[in-house]
């Protein structure tokens, strides 16, 4: 069985009186263990795939299986579960709280679990050690580098060992050296076994990808290979 698997996929917005097709019948399979870039020119429905992918939308119509669970028809407590369990999201823009330490925003999709206080403080101290970060643990993600902040959502992401990474266009944001770090530890997390599914505009960062799959106009076209 597939980690993901995607059928006749299709996702409309409504704006105003309007179905605004985005995704528009969208087939593909992701084996565990792959490293997928996702490219596309803007606007073609790249984001709007991984965030069905990751349950925080909703198809429209057609299927998106996680492990061979339709996520368009769990309940919303199911998908929320999946996307604590299952997803680890990297965004272009970081998305982390910046009131709070690196070590905090870490911990915090593991609160979600009932997980000992002590336990979920050295996981987090572990990851952020894994990613370069064992000197900043008690900075806020405020205080960082865009590079280091990234290195933070990484951590974060993996908090509770997720069966899928999503990136978002995760060094959009950066410049070439830390393009290049991110890159580096997202072939590692792939060595390791981690599937990882990554949006990018930048074909230099796709080197370590086992595949490319193009979407144009809410449509896949998986590069022959
Ligand atoms: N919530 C929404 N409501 C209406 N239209 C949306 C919404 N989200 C995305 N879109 C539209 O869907 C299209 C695809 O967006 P997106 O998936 O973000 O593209 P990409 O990530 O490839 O740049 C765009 O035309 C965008 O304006
Ligand atoms: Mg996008």
């Amino acid at each position: 069985m597939p980690l993901v698997e995607v059928a006749e996929l299709e996702k409309s917005y409504r704006v105003g009186e309007m179905d605004v097709p985005v995704l528009r019948g969208i087939n593909l399979q992701i084996e565990e263990g792959e490293f997928v870039a996702l490219m596309g020119p803007s606007g073609c429905g790249k984001s709007t795939l991984m965030n069905i992918l990751g349950g925080l939308d909703r198809p429209s119509r057609g299927r998106a299986l996680l492990k061979g669970q339709d996520l368009g028809r769990l309940s919303d407590g199911d998908l929320a579960r999946i996307r604590r369990d299952e997803i680890g999201f990297v965004f272009q823009s970081f998305n982390l709280i910046g009131r709070i330490s690196n070590l905090r925003n870490v911990e915090l999709p593991m609160t979600l679990k009932e997980l000992p206080r002590e336990e979920r403080r050295d996981r987090a101290e572990e990851l952020l050690e894994a990613v370069g970060l064992g000197h900043r643990l008690n900075y806020s993600p405020t205080n960082l580098s865009g590079g280091e902040r990234q290195r933070v959502a990484i951590a974060r992401a993996l908090a509770n060992d997720p069966s899928l990474i999503l990136a978002d266009e995760p060094t959009g944001n950066l410049d070439q050296k830390s393009r290049r770090e991110i890159i580096e530890i997202m072939n590692e997390l792939n060595r390791d076994g981690r599937t990882i599914v990554m949006v990018t505009h930048d074909i230099e960062t796709t080197e370590y990808c086992s595949r490319v799959i193009w979407m144009i106009d809410g449509r896949v076209q998986e590069e022959p290979s």
